[in-house]
């Protein structure tokens, strides 16, 4: 008797933890910046996620729903965002944590996540190193690397010098480094390097060093956002178009919500990036659409967006192979084999050997479309890997 109470007692436990019960509440932080100089980046990657789980949300198990912990570092703040990531963990016992704009922020709490067994779906932070600071981490934007190499490899086919101007965080480093070692493996020469403060920095001291240094090509990076107008501005209010000195970089230089804030300066800019809105592939066309109808004919969503929207899809995928029941293991397990065909970039899979994205990067060119500047893809570069990673295996 006492025997068949026990077997009854195990079916059942193994019922509960089969099926999920009813009214079942997942909790995710979002780690993200919403207020400061920086906050419209954070709005950018909220509109993404939230986009899509309104448009998808018959894709998650019978009864399970999603609770959003939402929490602002006001920019890059490494240590507010230990603290609230920490906060997230204990209080309020987050199963999944996603978001985050910035590379010092996810360094920051890339050890909690290891200590925690805590799943960090990244949605923007893109120095190479991070996925490498804590198995927990995944991430489904890009890395600079991504970008710059290839970009410097196509720029020293057509330039003999550049000049490097990028940000002075981990971001920026990376930028400068890979594009540097493509164009100089090109056998391109670069005749200057300058580092800018990381917020509210004056373009104009900087585009004059530039403009003095008489380069083939200026070779860029800074966060996406207002700062891509500022130095887009201060590039044409200096004449350095008119000048003969090109501008190139990663597309966070023409990061498309800002676009048209730039004027007719940003024409002929050559960038190298993972997403453009004005890419003409059916599942983008279809992104745009539901982005316009929920957020008005005049936004456009930018790459943070896509981010946004990839890594909630992700996160649906591993909610829904566990029935709701998430082990963190495992949900790292899944990650690593999450490959989705139709993202509005393109084809994406995570690299189940570092846990970073591989998409295709396309060169493009600022053109008017219909009236209005457009980032026109115009070459394709299929399937690629970190750069970075790719040379610390050599
Ligand atoms: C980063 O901190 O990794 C970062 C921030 C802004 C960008 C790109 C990368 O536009």
């Amino acid at each position: 008797m006492q025997f068949l109470h026990l077997i009854g007692a195990v079916a059942a436990a193994v019922l509960l933890h089969a099926a999920p019960a009813a009214g079942q509440t997942i909790k995710i932080g979002v780690l993200n910046t919403h207020s400061g100089p920086f906050a419209t980046l954070g709005d950018m990657i909220d509109k993404g996620y939230r986009l899509y789980m309104k448009v998808n949300a018959d894709k998650l198990p019978p009864g399970v729903r999603i609770e959003l912990v939402v929490r602002d570092t006001g920019g890059p703040n490494p240590d507010k965002a230990k603290q609230l990531a920490q906060e997230m963990i204990v209080r309020d016992r987050i199963q999944i944590l996603t978001g985050e704009v910035f590379t010092p922020n996810a360094l920051a709490v890339a050890p909690l996540t290891q200590e925690a067994k805590l799943p960090f779906f990244i949605m923007n932070a893109g120095a190479s190193v991070i996925v490498t600071r804590s198995p927990y981490i995944a991430r489904f934007s890009f890395t600079l690397w991504q970008s710059s190499y290839p970009l410097g490899a196509w720029a020293s086919r057509k330039y003999r010098t550049a000049y490097i101007a990028v940000s002075d965080f981990a971001p920026g480093h990376d930028s400068e480094a890979a594009f540097e070692k493509a164009f100089v493996e090109g056998g391109g020469r670069i005749v200057g390097k300058v580092r800018m403060p990381v917020a509210n920095p004056d373009f104009v001291p900087y585009m004059q060093r530039v403009k003095d240094a008489k380069p083939d090509v200026l070779f860029s990076f800074i966060p996406a956002g207002r700062q891509a107008t500022q130095i887009m501005k201060a590039y044409g209010d200096l004449g350095l178009d008119k000048a003969g000195v090109k501008f190139i970089g990663p597309g966070d230089i023409t990061t498309d919500e800002e676009l048209q804030n730039m004027g007719d300066a940003a024409l002929g800019v050559i960038t190298a990036h993972h997403y453009s809105a004005a890419a003409t592939r059916p599942a983008n066309k279809a992104f745009i659409a539901a982005w316009k109808q929920e957020y008005g004919e005049k936004s456009s969503p930018s790459f943070m967006s896509v981010g946004g929207w990839d890594a909630m899809d992700a996160i649906y995928f591993v909610i829904r192979e566990q029935k709701g029941k998430l082990d963190p293991a495992r949900t790292m397990e899944l990650v690593k084999g999450y490959r989705n065909p139709g993202s509005p970039r393109g084809p994406i899979y995570i690299d189940p050997a570092t846990r970073d994205i591989v998409q295709n990067e396309y060169i493009r060119e600022v053109r008017k479309v219909g009236g209005q500047l457009a980032n026109v893809e115009l070459e394709t570069i299929t399937a690629v890997k970190d750069p970075w990673q790719e040379y610390q295996k050599k």
